[in-house]
């Protein structure tokens, strides 16, 4: 491996040993990062002192405990993106257009490029993310096609926004993914020295406590920590929470690492230390792949890249060595171009790059630019490198070929996620009251109200009275619809993290709809007990409890699982809360309470077939009427008037038909979460 001396304001690669002064083009010297042989950047800009070098030395040793599988080359070719446009109707948008390049382990590789020139876009095709879309062309890791599932397992992702657990801290957060991906046979304590060393490599220790927090909710936010004078609060909780969301891509032990845009929002001073981080890892023995986008990257953080990419629209302008190399293509192959200032404050290499190619793809010069590498003898070059180690590709290890095969797409069983995911995430929500009194306070008043009316009422059995009582009944029953729509936002808010994980292979849809169905029923049994105890009793009803209990517990669940529904459908929430509560109104309807079945308008009565509020309402009725000999009106006992019960179903019957209604929805909400993509991936 070669470098290139540069000035550490150009931001071209810089060497250098203990010891060794660099003078530069100018004859005067400058300070500079100081790179050990490993790779390693020491922060300090002058001579190393025995504690620095001590320093690097625990990095280093962090870090292999950390890394044991080896990188693996990316070679892509001819790759092309197609999207449907998602407001022109009919309109096809290429974001890719025969895009063809390797990405080697051992590197760093910057993807760079103006603002929707296809970045994150290659990105996510790389790393096997993209589910919607058509593409074409090869990816190849390896040398062969990756399964989704093998790229869930062995690559590491770290998206541009922070996906984390808002209520758990950082060394909760990264114990949770740990115990999610991280075999079964790594026993505790190796999995706790992982997260250890982590939290050391990535400077989290000071934090490791303290919750990661949200938009509404303090946490590594900030609030607890005393950031360094010089670096303000909101930097450095952008600072921790990218090291945790880079903590978490590596604490699977990933042959590749994908980063979008991780300087983002970092002041200089912190997207440097981040990227150094990164680096390491490239350069430790299990060499890793990197390929990271980035956006106007200081000097220094451009210099420590060693390939570079930049797309133009959708296809690359270049794609070789970093630093001055990729100037000099630029200034023989444009001479027009203003030449690249070599000191001063313009001394920017990427600030160059970037503002050379961006104005090409302003003045609508993309294409040409395109042409012209492609024509290029470094393209050839590039070519040629595709086709490197193609022969030796099939001595690659027992391990990588059982790993490419693997048919799995979590590492842990679906128990095993159930559990993990009850043991932080459940436990972290019930630590938050917010969660609790959302759930319960509502029900808990419906139930004071409903009391304070009618306590004592059941023993009256005059016919005055069995409106009272049938009206109570509806009520008990529709009441719990309305709570579906609680259980919508959290869903809907945890969407991208939801996403992130299923992508990043923790869990499976079903293990994770099965965990919030877990951690819901505990909160639900609970209430549901109490509020049916309370009601029945009071009021004096006199059928069996425990179907009494029954309906209310399955007409909550059934208005879980509905919710679930439309909030894995509904693009966001406004969507989902204008569907839910009107489908809810509609049903409140065919009940057979507020207008009595017979009286349904034909066309439309059947609907009430589909009514799972009927078949709750129904039970309970038979449930306080079967049996009584009081007639109503007429001849007609009180549940012959509301044309009960149907086809001689019983009320147990009617209580199986309706779970039957949570059954389904639940398949549904299953499918919704699996299959409905949303977002432009
Ligand atoms: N379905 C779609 N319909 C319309 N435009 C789309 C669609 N999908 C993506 N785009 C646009 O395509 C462009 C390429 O997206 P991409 O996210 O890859 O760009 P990028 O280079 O990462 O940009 P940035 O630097 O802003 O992150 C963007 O302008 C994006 O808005
Ligand atoms: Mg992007």
């Amino acid at each position: 491996m070669s470098y290139r001396l540069g000035t550490e304001a150009s931001g071209l690669p810089l060497i250098a040993a203990k010891g060794l002064s660099i003078k530069v083009a100018d004859g005067s010297t400058t300070e500079v990062a100081i790179v050990v042989s490993d790779g390693t950047v020491l922060p300090q800009k002058s001579a190393f002192s025995d504690e620095q070098m001590k320093q690097a030395e625990l990095k280093k040793a962090d870090m292999s405990s950390v890394r044991k599988r080896n990188g693996m080359k990316v070679v892509f070719r001819g790759l092309t993106y197609t999207v449907a446009h998602n407001s022109k109707r009919k309109q096809k948008l290429q974001l890719l257009k025969t895009v063809t390049g390797v990405i080697a382990p051992a590197q760093m590789t910057a993807l760079m490029g103006p603002s929707g020139s296809g970045k994150s876009t290659l990105l996510d095709v790389l790393a096997g993310r993209k589910t919607a879309g058509e593409l074409t062309g090869t990816v190849l890791v390896g040398g062969k096609p990756p399964s989704r599932k093998f790229m869930r397992r062995y690559t590491g992702y770290v998206e541009q926004f922070d996906t984390l657990v808002d209520n758990l801290t950082v060394q909760e957060m990264l114990a949770y993914t740990a115990e999610m991906k991280l075999e079964m046979g790594v026993g505790m304590a190796e999995k706790r020295a992982r997260v250890e060393a982590l939290l050391r490599q990535l400077a989290l220790e000071p934090c490791r406590n303290v919750r990661i927090g949200g938009s509404m909710q303090r946490g590594i936010s900030g609030a607890l920590l005393r950031p360094p004078a010089a670096c303000p609060a909101q930097q450095e909780a952008d600072r921790n929470a990218k090291r945790c969301n880079i903590g978490i891509a590596l604490l699977s032990d990933p042959r590749l690492i994908f980063l979008d845009e991780p300087t983002s929002g970092l002041d200089s001073y912190t997207s440097h230390e981040v990227m150094e981080m990164v680096m390491a890892l490239t350069r430790t023995n299990n060499s890793i792949t990197v390929c990271a986008t980035i956006h106007s990257p200081s000097p220094q953080t451009f210099g420590l890249f060693d390939k570079l990419i930049i797309l133009l629209s959708g296809r690359i302008v270049y794609f070789g060595n970093n630093g001055v190399d990729a100037i000099d293509y630029f200034e023989r192959r444009f001479p027009e171009l203003d030449r690249m200032p070599t000191s001063g404050a313009n001394a920017n290499c990427a600030e160059w790059l970037l503002s050379v190619t961006t104005q090409a793809d302003r003045s609508g010069r993309a294409d040409e630019y395109a042409d012209a590498y492609q024509e290029s003898a470094l393209f050839q070059e590039n070519i040629s490198l595709l086709s490197q180690g193609r022969g030796t590709e099939s001595r690659i290890s027992i391990t990588t070929i059982q790993e490419l095969a693997v048919k799995q797409g979590t590492v842990t069983p679906l128990w095993w996620g159930l559990w993990i995911l009850v043991k932080y995430r459940l436990v972290s929500n019930y630590r938050d009251p917010k969660f609790l009194l959302g759930r319960i306070v509502d029900k808990l008043l419906c139930c004071v109200v409903l009391i304070i009316l009618y306590a004592g009422r059941g023993k009256d059995a005059s016919p005055d009275n069995l409106i009272n009582i049938s009206s109570l009944l509806y009520m008990y029953t529709v009441l719990p619809g309305f709570a579906a729509i609680s259980y919508m936002p959290g869903l809907v808010l945890e969407r991208p993290l939801y996403i992130r994980e299923r992508s990043d292979g923790l869990y499976s849809t079903i293990t994770y709809l099965l965990s919030k169905m877990v951690e819901e029923m505990l909160v639900v049994l609970f209430v549901s007990l109490t509020v049916s105890a309370c009601i029945f009793f009071s009021v004096g009803f006199h059928g069996q409890y425990v179907l009494f209990w029954l309906v209310y517990l399955v007409t909550i669940s059934i208005g879980m699982v509905v919710g679930y529904v439309v909030a894995a459908w509904a693009v966001d929430l406004d969507v989902a809360n204008g569907i839910l509560p009107g489908y809810i109104m509609g049903l409140y309807f065919f009940t057979g309470y507020a207008l009595r079945l017979q009286n349904l308008p034909r066309w439309i009565g059947w609907f009430h077939y589909l009514d799972f509020l009927h078949y709750a309402w129904a039970s309970l009725m038979l449930n306080e009427f079967e049996g009584r000999p009081a007639t109503f009106i007429g001849n007609q006992t009180f549940l012959e008037y509301y044309g009960l019960p149907q086809h001689g179903i019983t009320k147990w019957e009617y209580l199986g038909i309706e779970f039957l209604f949570f059954i389904m929805f639940f398949i549904l909400a299953w499918v919704a979460l699996k299959y409905k993509k949303h977002g432009n991936r």
